[in-house]
């Protein structure tokens, strides 16, 4: 079966980069990007690149190539799927707030409603790829809703279905890295037609040796798989980084030194603030819904205590900033540097910027906050908090006071540090690690403290310049 048309539902951090990266290596296919959120779509259009919704180096160019040619934005949802051969589902399917699973299992709203598009709209045969992460056997449900005869038979009765798993591993930051180059590409199904066509895809630019093809319950157990054990790496590398300030040793040459075991290997061991984004934490709780569920309770607790100790390490570095601040934040001014849950993206999700600066806000500091990318209306939705723009024109310190438990916003990093205690670096944006430290001590109150929570900073040049230094994990800054 020869694929000419692909719609794919959602155009969000997966939608979005994984189709124009389609598009871009599959120029004789003609790709078609919907959703349900117009300003998302309008955002996608915009004829200024700076402007589209998500950040992701590498990401403008190819729209910018491909946009118009064979890769469209819309929300023309009905039209589309219609003409499709394939629809891919990238939509949200986030942890479920009420209900049975509260607070484990996924949301599949999003994708049970994208199933009724495709089984209302769809003209005749039509492989549908399931691409958000989801919890295993969503497959089923998909294919139920697909095959049930009120949306099916009834309105279309030529439409024929496919369904296939084939979950997306790219990472924010480096997305179109990782999707032009991925580590390898899983496809979980049953029909031999349908994962030759997808396959076919994906070799206009992939080897064909790193196309895996499984059943499809083990590409979706594999997908949260993946993201539980590398969750748990970070989980297992901050544990130890606080050890390490106990005892005087210091976490990176611990990391560098167990790294060099082959078998263990060197990546993901960078201890900082606790993992956020999207997939972490919702896909260990899928892990131990699902273990619950099947009567593991052995091992659903073992893995929830991934998560446990996130939540954990991310107190542990908002008390430890109140400690060292001579025991109160109140009406202190506190610069902090990063609010994405990682470099290069705009995205904030589970970010642990959100829990440090929420705690350090209830401990009454007052907050001034720089991201490059993240907006200051993202923020406000984050910490459930209005900014305060006040707070740019206090010109006299003790007034501060006033402004206990408040925050604003600065995209200047100077003005950011004038008067302040304390700078924290919680996310490892470049630009925090060449800042001139002589000239942010001129500007800052002391006793001044910098925090780097990511191990970006030099701690030399801070030092020199008369500020006291903590760094995550090093044992002898924080003696
Ligand atoms: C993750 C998976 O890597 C990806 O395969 C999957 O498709 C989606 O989930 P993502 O959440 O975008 O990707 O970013 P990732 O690079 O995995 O980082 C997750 C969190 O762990 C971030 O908060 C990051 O700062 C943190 N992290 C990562 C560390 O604290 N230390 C490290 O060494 C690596
Ligand atoms: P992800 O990180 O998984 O890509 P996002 O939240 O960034 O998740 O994007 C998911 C997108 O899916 C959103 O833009 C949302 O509007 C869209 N969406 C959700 N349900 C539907 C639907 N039934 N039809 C079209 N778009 C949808």
């Amino acid at each position: 079966m020869e694929i000419k048309n692909i719609c794919c539902i959602g155009a969000g951090y997966v939608g979005g980069p994984s189709m124009a990266v389609f598009a871009d290596k599959c120029p004789k296919i003609q790709i078609e990007v919907v959703d349900l959120n117009e300003e998302r779509i309008r955002n996608w259009n915009n004829e200024d690149l700076s402007k589209l919704p998500i950040y992701e180096p590498g990401l403008a160019e190819i729209v910018k190539r491909c946009r118009g040619r064979n890769l469209n934005f819309s929300n023309l949802i009905k039209e589309k799927i219609a003409i499709a051969d394939m629809v891919f589902i990238s939509v949200n399917t986030p942890t479920k707030t009420k209900g049975i699973g509260a607070g484990k299992a996924s949301d599949l709203k999003w994708v049970e409603e994208c199933a009724r598009q495709v089984a209302e709209f769809s003209v005749g045969h039509t492989i549908v790829v399931e691409k958000s992460t989801i919890p295993v056997r969503t497959a089923e449900t998909i294919m139920s809703i697909l095959k049930s005869s009120d949306n099916f038979h009834a309105k279309n009765s030529k439409s024929t279905f496919e369904v296939l798993s084939n979950p997306e591993f790219l990472a924010e930051g480096t997305a179109i890295k990782d999707l032009e180059n991925p580590d390898r590409i899983l496809i979980g199904g049953e029909n031999d037609e349908a994962i030759k066509a997808l396959s076919a895809l994906y070799q206009n630019w992939v080897p064909k040796d790193k196309i895996l093809r499984t059943n499809i319950w083990s590409s979706e157990l594999a997908k949260l798989t993946s993201n539980a054990f590398l969750a748990q790496r970070i989980s297992s590398i901050n544990s130890i980084s606080a050890l390490c300030e106990a005892t005087g040793a210091d976490i990176k040459e611990v990391s560098r030194a167990i790294g060099s075991d082959s078998r263990i290997g060197s990546k993901f061991l960078d201890s900082g603030p606790g993992f956020g984004g999207s997939c972490f934490k919702k896909d260990i709780l899928n892990l131990v819904y699902l273990a619950e569920y099947f009567g593991l309770p052995e091992i659903a607790n073992f893995w929830e205590e991934v998560v446990h100790i996130n939540k954990w390490h991310q107190q542990r570095i908002s008390r430890l900033i109140v400690k060292k601040l001579l025991g109160t934040v109140t009406g202190k001014k506190i610069c902090i540097l990063g609010f994405a849950f990682k470099a290069n993206t705009n995205d904030t999700r589970e970010s642990a910027s959100i829990k440090i600066c929420q705690d350090l806000i209830e401990e009454g500091a007052v907050l001034f906050i720089q991201d490059p990318q993240v907006s200051s209306s993202q923020i406000s939705l984050d910490l459930g908090k209005q900014e305060n723009k006040e707070l740019k024109n206090i010109k006299e310190k003790n007034l501060l006071m006033k402004f206990e438990g408040e925050w604003c916003y600065e995209k200047n990093i100077f003005s950011a540090v004038e008067g302040a205690d304390s700078v924290v670096v919680l996310t490892e944006w470049e630009e925090y690690s060449s800042i001139n430290w002589e000239e942010v001590s001129k500007k800052m109150r002391k006793p001044s403290w910098v925090f780097d929570s990511r191990s970006i900073v030099c701690q030399k040049k801070v030092i020199d310049a008369n500020l006291n230094f903590w760094r995550i994990g090093d044992g002898t800054t924080t003696k």
